[in-house]
C-alpha cells in the first residue's frame, strides 16, 4: 500500500486543470493497455470545474470517449433530471458535450427505491466486471471530501456490516442541503482501484484533510481514512486553504 501523494495547487482552477491532465493521462494509458478506461465519478461541486475542462478543447476532441466508461462512486436517490443527482451535473457539464456512447454511461437508478437501486447497481458492476469478479477494478476512482470527513456516501459513524461485504450500499445521511437518501460504492470497490484521486479545496475542508491524512486512525470518525487502495496509487489534489492544517 503506497503512501498518498499530496499535490497542492495555487487555485481551484489550476487544480482542476491538473486533474483534467491526470484524467487524460490515465484514460490514454488504460485504453492503450487494456482497451478501455473505467472511472467512478464523485459528486458534489468540486469536480464540476474538472468536468467543464474535459468537455472543452483539447480533451473534448482528443480523448477516446468511445472507450471510456462512467460510473458513480455515489448517487443521491432522486431522478436523473433532478439537480440533486450527481449524474445530472456530470451529464449537464460533460457527458452531453462529448461523444461518449450511452452504453458507456452506467448511472445508478436514483429514481428507484433504495434496495432496488442497490440491486440494480450491484448487477451493473458485475456485468461490467471480468467474468470471475463482482465489481470491476476501476482505473480511476475520483473522490471528494466532505467537511465532516465523508467521501462518496461513507459518512461518520459505526461502519455498517454490509459496507465490508457488499460493493454497493444504501445510505441515509444529512449533509448540507443535499438529498439524504443515497447509494454508495464501498471501500471494497474503491480500494481495488488502480488510481484514487481525491480533490478537495477550501478552508472548510482543512480540518478533515488534516485528520484524514495526518490524524490517528479513526475510520469511523473520518470515513475517507477507509480509502486505502491495496494495490493502487492515491493522490490528493488540494489548494492551499484545504492544505492549511497539514504539517
Ligand atoms: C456527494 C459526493 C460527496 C462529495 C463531498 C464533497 O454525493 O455529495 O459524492 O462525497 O464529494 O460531499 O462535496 P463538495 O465537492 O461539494 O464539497
Amino acid at each position: 500500500m503506497s503512501k498518498p501523494a499530496l499535490c497542492i495547487f495555487d487555485t481551484p482552477q489550476t487544480l482542476a486543470t491538473a486533474a483534467a491532465a491526470e484524467f487524460a493521462k490515465l484514460a490514454t494509458s488504460a485504453v492503450t493497455e487494456r482497451g478501455r478506461f473505467s472511472v467512478a465519478l464523485s459528486g458534489g461541486s468540486t469536480p464540476k470545474a474538472l468536468f467543464a475542462l474535459l468537455a472543452a478543447a483539447p480533451y473534448a476532441h482528443s480523448l477516446p470517449w468511445d472507450k471510456i466508461h462512467f460510473f458513480w462512486g455515489d448517487e443521491r436517490l432522486v431522478p436523473p433530471d433532478n439537480p440533486g443527482s450527481n449524474y445530472y451535473h456530470a451529464n449537464q457539464i460533460l457527458l452531453s458535450d462529448v461523444d461518449v456512447p450511452a452504453a458507456n454511461v452506467h448511472r445508478a437508478l436514483g429514481e428507484g427505491a433504495p434496495q432496488e437501486a442497490v440491486a440494480a447497481y450491484t448487477a451493473e458492476l458485475a456485468a461490467f466486471a471480468a467474468a470471475d469478479r463482482r465489481w470491476p477494478r476501476f482505473d480511476l476512482a475520483l473522490m471528494g471530501l466532505g467537511s465532516d470527513g465523508h467521501t462518496a456516501a461513507l459518512f461518520p459513524g459505526p461502519i455498517p456490516p454490509e459496507e465490508t461485504s457488499q460493493p454497493v450500499i444504501s445510505v441515509s445521511a444529512e449533509y448540507e442541503d443535499r438529498p439524504a437518501h443515497r447509494l454508495s460504492l464501498t471501500p471494497l470497490v474503491f480500494n481495488d482501484a488502480r488510481h484514487v484521486l481525491f480533490l478537495a479545496t477550501g478552508g472548510g475542508k482543512a480540518k478533515a484533510v488534516s485528520a484524514v491524512l495526518q490524524g490517528s486512525p479513526a475510520p469511523e470518525q473520518w470515513p475517507a481514512q477507509r480509502i486505502q487502495p491495496s494495490d493502487g496509487q492515491t493522490k490528493w489534489f488540494l489548494d492551499p486553504a484545504a492544505a492549511a492544517l497539514l504539517k
